[in-house]
């Protein structure tokens, strides 16, 4: 995989799949990976390339506001991964409606 120069956005990428793709990401020469996550450790900084934002994705106002500021600094984005989500398993009649 060669990403070389790319500007990439990964949701839900403090964590599993999506750290793994920012990390991937990162290695593969992009420009700029935006790991997008409610919270962080400080191991996701290591990489210059990673610039994690705090931000819940079921905020709109802050999604768009983190967007267009993306796009400002950068002037684009190239790859979206919209991984962020929770799994909630269990039986219907076991669920909350929270859940
Ligand atoms: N792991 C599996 O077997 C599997 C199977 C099917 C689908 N998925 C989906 O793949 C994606 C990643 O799975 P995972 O196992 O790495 O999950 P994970 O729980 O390890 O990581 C998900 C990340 O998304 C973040 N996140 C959740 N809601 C968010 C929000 N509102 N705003 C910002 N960040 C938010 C979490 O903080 C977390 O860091 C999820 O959408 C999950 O539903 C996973």
């Amino acid at each position: 995989m060669n990403l070389t120069g790319k500007v990439c956005l990964v949701t839900g990428g403090a964590r599993g799949i999506g750290r793994a793709i920012v990390e991937a990401y990162a290695a593969a020469g992009a420009a700029a990976v935006y790991a997008i996550d409610m919270a962080f450790d400080e191991a996701l900084t290591t990489h210059a390339a990673v610039k994690p934002v705090v931000l819940d994705v079921t905020d709109g106002t802050a999604v768009q506001t983190a967007i267009e500021r993306i796009q400002a600094d950068e002037g684009r984005i190239d790859v979206l991964v919209n991984n962020a989500g929770i799994t909630r398993d269990a039986l219907v009649q076991k669920m909350t409606d929270a859940d």
